[in-house]
């Protein structure tokens, strides 16, 4: 996802005054077909909790609800030197990362490569062979070559890739699916810790894949690190999901392993599925083309409805649709541009509800800029309010998730570490978010809200280094669920 624009207050409140009634009718349209009531949000998320029990259960539901073997939280005395590699949508990130003596401490060093698109559908060995690529040259970069064939054990890597995979181990995964428009092909179905393995071996680097991790799973564990109120970790970016901490006995489906019930395990709910279905989303003609249209249609319903990939061509699709068969919007102009799919991301949304201007002249300035349009006082105000309603929209679905786990778990009061560009930079989708909770938890009015979405610490950074340290630290004491390779370990 590109760059959003920088934060700035405060937003005008506009007006409809000078709306002509064509327009107005499309727009009271649109608030019917994107807006969720109170009703609505709670039938969600009454669906959700079931949706999420089910998904813990031997048969299973379309929530994968991932076991991690992420066996509890850190003490803040985790030590060591770690690698942490984050395989993000736009950017991959290599960090080595100290955690030191004193409780809490830890130094940080990271680089960031682009993340070409064509590997994003090309196929898997370009994949593992550019990871692997950036991987050396942060290594090269930032060791001395003697050290590093001094060194007589390997780095421990905390992999983060955030996708759904199916876990029987820490360090493997197999890939269920794609998600975020992802289509590298020959990689569903199968582990992806040994085709990444291969490229490290081929080029003999002193790395050991300790763990694969969610970056949900990651946010978790580092928010929870400062903050032992944080009892779920979220994401909304491009993509969206959580992770929180189960006992081993309310996991049905590992009850094979015979873990003690009251044993804690990470859960990587990815609920960017739920209601895959169609049993309660709201969804609009619009969502239906979006998925239709994806790389892998059926799969990821609530994502696609919130996720930070789709806001920008929700907004599109709508207005095309009012161009072509609707009001006319943009009239006689040529909308090629508009036409091409995916050519605006959130941060165009986000650009247009930042607009300080009673005339919105920042957004005609967009439109004329990046699509080489000129849109009218109402049009404009039409556009406006479409971007308030996904925004808003987006914001109120994604509370119920983080409801769904609350009322599963009987969680009354916690702090929710959360991550992503949709989080951090679209405009209100922290107040907008936390109204929601507040409208499906029923709280009294006027007093500080129990369940607190919050910036999270750095997931995929130290995150995934104290996942990689929790593991090699009960490998020492002995607890060896979800481990089959103890090798540098002990
Ligand atoms: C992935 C999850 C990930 C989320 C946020 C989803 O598309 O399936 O694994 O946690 O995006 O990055």
């Amino acid at each position: 996802m590109v760059d959003f624009p920088p934060r700035r207050k405060p937003s005008r409140k506009g007006s409809m005054a000078d709306v002509p009634k064509d327009l107005l009718d499309q727009i009271k349209e649109l608030e019917r077909l994107f807006s969720v009531d109170q009703a609505k949000l709670k039938e969600v998320t009454e669906h959700f909790v079931g949706e999420l029990e089910k998904g813990l259960s031997v048969e299973g539901g379309s929530i994968p609800m991932n076991p991690t073997w992420v066996m509890g939280y850190p003490d803040g005395y985790e030590t060591g030197t770690f690698l942490a590699l984050d395989m993000g949508g736009t950017n991959l990130r290599v960090c080595e990362i100290i955690l030191g003596e004193e409780k809490g401490e830890f130094e940080i060093i990271q680089s960031k490569y682009r993340m070409p698109d064509e590997l994003k559908s090309g196929d898997s060995e370009e994949l593992w062979e550019y990871i692997a690529d950036c991987l050396q040259q942060f290594i090269e970069y930032h060791h001395e070559v003697e050290d590093l064939e001094q060194m007589d054990s390997k780095l421990p890597l905390g992999f983060t890739f955030s996708f759904p995979a199916t876990q029987d181990f820490i360090d493997h995964g197999v890939l269920q699916r794609w998600t975020k428009g992802f289509d590298i092909s020959g990689v569903e179905g199968k582990d992806v810790a040994p085709l990444f393995e291969a490229a490290l071996e081929k080029r003999k680097l002193p790395v050991r894949l300790s763990a694969l991790i969610n970056d949900t799973t990651g946010t978790l564990i580092a928010s929870h690190y400062t903050d032992d109120t944080m009892q779920i970790g979220c994401i909304f970016g491009t993509g969206c999901n959580a992770a929180y901490m189960e006992n081993c006995g309310s996991v049905p489906k590992i009850a094979h392993y015979n873990l003690p019930p009251d044993m804690p395990i990470a859960i990587n709910c990815e609920y960017g599925a739920f209601d895959n279905e169609l049993v309660v989303l709201p969804r609009t003609p619009f969502d239906v083309i979006i998925d239709n249209d994806s790389p892998r249609p059926g799969q990821q319903a609530f994502e696609k409805m919130i996720a930070g990939l789709y806001l920008g061509e929700l907004f599109r699709l709508v207005l095309v649709d009012l161009h072509d068969n609707k009001c006319g919007l943009f009239e006689g102009q040529d909308i090629s541009k508009l036409r091409k799919a995916y050519s605006l991301d959130a941060s165009f949304l986000s650009f247009i509800e930042e607009d300080p201007f009673e005339n919105l002249s920042e957004t005609a300035e967009l439109f004329a800029r990046e699509l080489s349009l000129k849109g009218s006082k109402p049009e404009l105000e039409l556009c406006r309010r479409l971007a308030e309603l996904i925004g808003t929209r987006a914001a109120r679905l994604s509370a119920c998730g983080v409801a769904a786990i609350c009322k599963k778990k009987k969680i009354e009061s916690c702090h929710v570490g959360a991550d992503g560009s949709v989080f951090n930079k679209y405009p209100h989708f922290k107040v907008r978010g936390a109204q929601a909770l507040r409208e499906i938890l029923d709280w009294p009015k006027g007093k500080r809200d129990p369940v607190d979405i919050r910036a999270a610490e750095d997931g995929s950074g130290v995150g995934a280094a104290l996942i990689a340290a929790l593991t090699i630290k009960r490998v020492k004491a002995g607890n060896l669920a979800g481990i089959r390779n103890t090798e540098g370990m002990t």
